[in-house]
């Protein structure tokens, strides 16, 4: 194959370096909701020291509403994807409105949380990319899959049953 002349890269380049500041228009919202402090997942009581550590460091970036948006965050076409990250975790579920997640509702959540981190699937691959810290040990899934378990026998949550009644009622094998 014939290499590109050297005006050809150039025009290349130009181009692209064009196309880079122009996107720099189209600017997502960065939000960060105010957080109403006796609704979050800490308020509930029920969040053991090294519990919250493990998701004030992998998870609370894109599951709250006190998101650390790092510098990239306002650069496209990298914002784009962050914001739209972020947007999505929090409507799965926020640490932050923990309570008003209905109880139902709330031990799918927790059924689901100690599913993704088994599977490696959450934090995202492309966090642990920038955020190597929010990496988990064996140890780490371990340590939230027990507290999961624990907090769907629910005997101190009200209205809430355990995890494993639930899914035989929707007629799914468990585990
Ligand atoms: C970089 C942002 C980011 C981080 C960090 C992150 N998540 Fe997520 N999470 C998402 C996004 C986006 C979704 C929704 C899309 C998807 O499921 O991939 C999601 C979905 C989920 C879901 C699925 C909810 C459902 O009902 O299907 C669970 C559970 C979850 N995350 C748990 C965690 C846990 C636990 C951590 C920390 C160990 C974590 N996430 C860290 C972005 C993130």
């Amino acid at each position: 194959m014939k290499r590109p002349d050297r005006g050809t890269v150039r025009r290349f380049l130009i181009a692209l370096v064009v196309l880079l500041v122009v996107i720099q228009v189209v600017r997502p919202a960065r939000t960060n909701p105010t957080v109403d402090p006796t609704k979050t997942l800490r308020a509930s009581g029920r969040l053991p020291a090294d519990v919250g550590a493990i998701f004030d460091r992998a998870c609370q970036d894109c599951h709250s509403s006190e998101t650390r948006w790092p510098w990239y965050s306002e650069v496209a076409p990298v914002s784009w994807m962050l914001v739209h990250h972020v947007n999505d975790a929090r409507h799965e579920y926020s640490f932050s409105t923990w309570a008003d997640i209905a109880p139902e509702k709330k031990a799918k959540k927790l059924r689901k949380i100690c599913e993704e981190v088994r599977e490696g699937e959450m934090p995202l691959w492309s966090y642990l990319l920038m955020h190597p810290v929010a990496r988990l040990s064996d140890e780490d899934k371990q340590v939230i899959c027990d507290w999961t378990e624990r907090m769907s026998e629910g005997t101190k949550l009200p209205g809430m049953r355990p995890a494993r009644t639930a899914s035989r009622e929707r007629n799914e094998p468990h585990e």
